[in-house]
């Protein structure tokens, strides 16, 4: 018996990354799962749908910007009249936007990561809400970040949306209890591959020189020999797990969440970041 048995999820973001290891791993716990991105459905539907049909799973693909009310409002009523409900909605997409000082960067370069990042949660959280509210019961999902809790230098736009989630998460939770539904945030570590974007982005708008397989080999040692406490951050020698923070940590948090063994949580943000503390 799966934990999410009977359970309709959308799932955010899905064709790559955190959100495709968390519809992965809700449609593998018998929920039924929507899942949309902004690449064409049969990317979509080849990168992710076909997997979790393979594995017995039932899906539907959407191509959907969720920056759009139209269009979420439409995948949304396409779910409710596929499946009937809607239990979990896990908005997990998220973009880095700019590697730039304020300064030089453009109000519609702000304005996108913004609107990727917070209205795409108020939207999707506006279409789904009143059928949870209805049935009394609904488990929410916000990916935020470890930026969500501190700076992260010449990505502002970024930082200021994944502190907006925690925000809205906290919000959100204190209005919608009340209802029974559960709206939590979690707050992934690094992931070499984005690290990887920042540094290139960062050393390209500097005009640093950057050298790919340098800095992969300096992320290795330093994962290795980084055991100190360094600003708030515990290591291993401390005692601390000492473990990149996975697409599957998040996922398997967001199981948790999704699932009704998170009750009693609600308005909580939640690092999987092996052991780094913010
Ligand atoms: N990867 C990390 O290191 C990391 C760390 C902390 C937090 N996070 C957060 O986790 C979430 C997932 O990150 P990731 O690195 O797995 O993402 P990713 O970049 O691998 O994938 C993001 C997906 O969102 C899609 N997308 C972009 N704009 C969209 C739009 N307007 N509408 C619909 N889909 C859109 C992309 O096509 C892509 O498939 C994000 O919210 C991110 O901020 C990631």
């Amino acid at each position: 018996m799966g934990k999410l048995d009977g359970k309709v999820a959308i799932v955010t973001g899905a064709a790559r990354g955190h959100s495709e290891a968390v519809a992965l791993r809700f449609a593998q716990e018998g929920a039924t799962v929507a899942i949309c991105d902004v690449v064409p459905v049969e990317v979509l539907e080849k990168q992710v749908g076909s997997k979790i049909r393979q594995a017995g799973g039932k899906v539907i693909c959407f191509q959907t910007d969720v920056a759009n009310e139209d269009q979420v409002n439409a995948m949304v009523a396409e779910t409710l009249a596929q499946f009937g409900t809607i239990d979990i909605l896990a908005n997990v997409v998220g973009i880095a936007g700019p590697t730039k000082d304020v300064w030089d960067m453009t109000l519609d370069e702000w304005k996108l990561t913004l609107d990727v990042n917070l209205d795409s949660l108020f939207l999707c959280c506006k279409a789904v809400l009143p059928t949870m509210v209805e049935k009394r019961y609904g488990k929410i999902i916000n990916f935020s970040s470890a930026t969500g809790k501190q700076p992260l230098t010449h990505r502002t736009p970024y930082a200021t949306s994944k502190m907006g989630v925690i925000g809205f998460t906290r919000t959100l939770a204190a209005d919608v209890g009340q209802h029974n539904i559960n709206v939590n945030a979690i707050c992934p570590g690094e992931h070499v591959d984005r690290s990887l974007e920042l540094a290139r982005g960062r050393a390209e708008y500097l005009g640093n020189p950057f050298d790919e397989e340098e800095f992969r080999q300096r992320y290795a040692e330093r994962r290795a020999n980084d055991k100190a406490i360094l600003a708030g951050r515990w290591r291993a020698e401390e005692g601390f797990i000492d473990q990149s923070s996975g697409s599957e940590h998040a996922a398997a948090l967001a199981l948790f969440l999704a699932s009704d063994e998170s009750a009693s949580m609600t308005g909580q943000d939640i690092n999987t970041s092996g052991g780094i503390m913010w």
